[in-house]
This record gives structure tokens, sequence and C-alpha cells, in this order.
């Protein structure tokens, strides 16, 4: 293994520039040669590849987003796309890939591995947390003290009004921000897509809460179960509060990554140049209890992360 690349994939989080750094220090102190492909699959198409060194990546562990920038390709989904891909690795030598990225990036990486033979390990990175094999990818601990910002500024303005709010947090189709984020932030009510909901019964504990003298209600709505705009008409109508809506959108993807967000991103940005250099491939690195470990993308996809139960019992107990 003498030169190998990275790239950064999907929707960015904070915490992949520590990874960034992680891989090409790492690289650089093993006699790799390293390049940085921009815009992910999308760049490495379009032969984007640029060399670093150690003062490309100096200064910004701190900083969320990722210098290589991000990208979404349809054309690398097609064969015809990952063939192009596949090209350009063969044409600049490179003997090894790093992925960062969500499940759809981790596939075109198990792609790459599967049909064309090409050295790739991946890293987790993905503030939603639906990525199996990991008990946290990168960029969800940021994300999630983000959230918790917002419903504790929130929650304010919402006592003083006595207002139930709804707040929308993004995740995709995992329940995992949403959940966390209201045990965390003591919410009444948590709507998620891997739970069947029940409106009537959350406007009934609503109603009993103001009755014992509460004065104001938050409830926290994953993107994966509906908007909570149209949740918040009903609560509205049927439940006669006074409902406000927050959509927290984009504002959970960026930031400075936190302690948790630097030091996972970086043992894992570590781990998976070691990976590659003792001839594993076809694998991400994920942090399991307090290890990392080498997770096969088979076992990685083939799977879907669950919900824990006991944390939807402590929301459901502490909430009422
Ligand atoms: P994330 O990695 O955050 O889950 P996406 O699902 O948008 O984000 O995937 C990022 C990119 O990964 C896509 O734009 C595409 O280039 C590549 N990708 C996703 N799914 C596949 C697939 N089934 N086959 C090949 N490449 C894929
Ligand atoms: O996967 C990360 C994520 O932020 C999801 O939580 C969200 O559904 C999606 O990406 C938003 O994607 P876009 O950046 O294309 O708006």
């Amino acid at each position: 293994m003498k030169r190998i690349a990275l790239l950064t994939s999907g929707g960015d989080c904070p915490g992949m520039n520590a990874a960034i750094r992680s891989v090409v220090r790492t690289a650089l102190s093993l006699n790799l040669e390293v390049y940085g492909i921009e815009q992910g699959y999308k760049g490495l198409i379009e032969n984007k590849l640029i060399k670093m060194d150690s003062k490309s990546v100096a200064n910004i562990i701190q900083r969320g987003g990722t210098i290589l920038r991000s990208a979404r390709s349809e054309t690398f989904k097609t064969v015809e796309g990952q063939q192009m891909a596949v090209n350009v690795l063969k044409e600049n030598k490179i003997d090894g890939l790093i992925v960062i990225g969500g499940d759809g990036s981790l596939t075109g990486a198990k792609k790459l591995y599967d049909d064309f033979k090409i050295n790739v390990v991946g890293l987790p990175g993905s503030i939603d947390n639906d990525i199996y094999g990991t008990d946290m990818a990168i960029g969800v601990d940021t994300a999630l003290n983000t959230i918790l910002k917002c419903i504790d500024t929130i929650n304010d303005t919402a006592s003083s009004h006595d207002r139930t709010f709804l707040i929308e947090v993004m995740g995709r189709n995992c329940g995992y921000l949403a959940l966390m984020s209201a045990i965390a932030g003591g919410a009444e009510a948590v709507m998620i897509p891997e739970v069947a909901y029940d409106i009537e019964g959350i406007i009934k504990k609503i109603k009993k809460r103001y009755e014992e003298g509460k004065t104001r209600s938050v409830i926290v709505v994953a993107e994966g179960v509906g908007s909570a705009y149209d949740f918040g008409k009903v609560f509205g109508m049927i439940g006669g509060f006074d409902t406000r809506i927050t959509v927290l959108g984009h504002i959970q993807r960026g930031g400075s990554p936190t302690v948790f967000d630097r030091i996972l991103a970086t043992r894992l940005g570590t781990a998976a140049v070691e990976a590659l250099m003792e001839g594993k491939s076809g694998v991400m690195m994920g942090l399991q209890k307090t290890r990392i470990e080498a997770v096969p993308f088979d076992e990685v996809l083939g799977n879907k992360k669950l919900i824990d139960k006991k944390l939807l019992e402590i929301a459901e107990v502490l909430s009422r």
C-alpha cells in the first residue's frame, strides 16, 4: 500500500473534518501518499483529486462540514458510473480508498469492493445514527447537542405562554435523534417512525399535565413520521392547545463538533488507515461499546439498526 485516497459523501456532518485530519496525518506517519477527493463520488468520477499534506488539514478539527465538500451522485449509482470511478482510481494508482458517509455512501463503497475488487474501508458519518455496526456515527452527538439547545430555548418561551410546541427533528427514517433529544430535553411526548403513534393518547396526556399546573408542553416529532405542521393542526384542533411549530432543519447538520465527535472521528480515521495497511477491506470501522471494530459491509448493510426499547420505555415513564 503506497497511495490512498479519501472522500466524504452524502449528507455532511460535524466531525467529518476531524476524520479527514486523522486519516491524512496517520497515513503520512506511515509514509503513505494521501489524496483527498472533492465532492464525494461525483468528484471521483470527475477526477477531482488533490494531494494532501499535514498542513492541508491544519486548523480543521473544530470546524463543522467537510473541507473536501460532499455531494450526491446519481451517475455513480449506475454500473457505468462506478466503472468511471474505478478508472480514475486506477489512473491515479490509488491502492486504497476511505469513504466517509451514511448508509448510501457505504452502499456505494460496497459496490466498489464487491464488483470491482477495490480496497475500500468505510467510516460511518451521518447525524441520523441509522448505521448498523456502530453504536454512534460521526456527527450524531453534535447534532443532539444542537437539538437540545433548541429544545431548552423553546421551553423558555413555551412556558411563558402556556403553549404546546411541536419540534421537528431530522433523522430520515430513523427516530434516534428524536427519541434521545426528547428524553434529554424532558419532552412530554415523542413521535418516531419505529413506533405507531397515538395522537389521542398524547392529547389526553398533555391535557392532564396542563390540569396539574404545567405551563407548557413539548412534543418532539421525527421527520420520518410526517410533517410537524400537519400534526400541529391536529393538536390545535382536537386538543384545543395554543400550538406552535418549529422545524429545526439543517441547523442540525452544522456547527463545531463536540469532544465526543472529535475523538470518535479521530479514532475511526486512524483505524481506517491501519485497517488498509493490515490488508483489511470491504469493512466499516465502527464503535462497539468502547472499542473500534471492523464490521464487514455485508453485515452493516444487511441489517437494520433498531431503536433501544428500554429507551422508549424510559421516555414514556419519565414524561407521565
Ligand atoms: P448518505 O450517504 O448520507 O446516506 P445518500 O443516500 O444520498 O447519502 O448517498 C450518497 C451517495 O452514495 C449517492 O449520491 C450515491 O452516489 C451513492 N449511493 C447511494 N446509494 C447507492 C447505491 N445503491 N449504489 C451505488 N451508490 C450509491
Ligand atoms: O442523512 C442526513 C440528513 O440530514 C437527514 O436527516 C435528512 O433527511 C437529509 O439528510 C436531508 O438531506 P438534504 O441535505 O438533501 O436536505
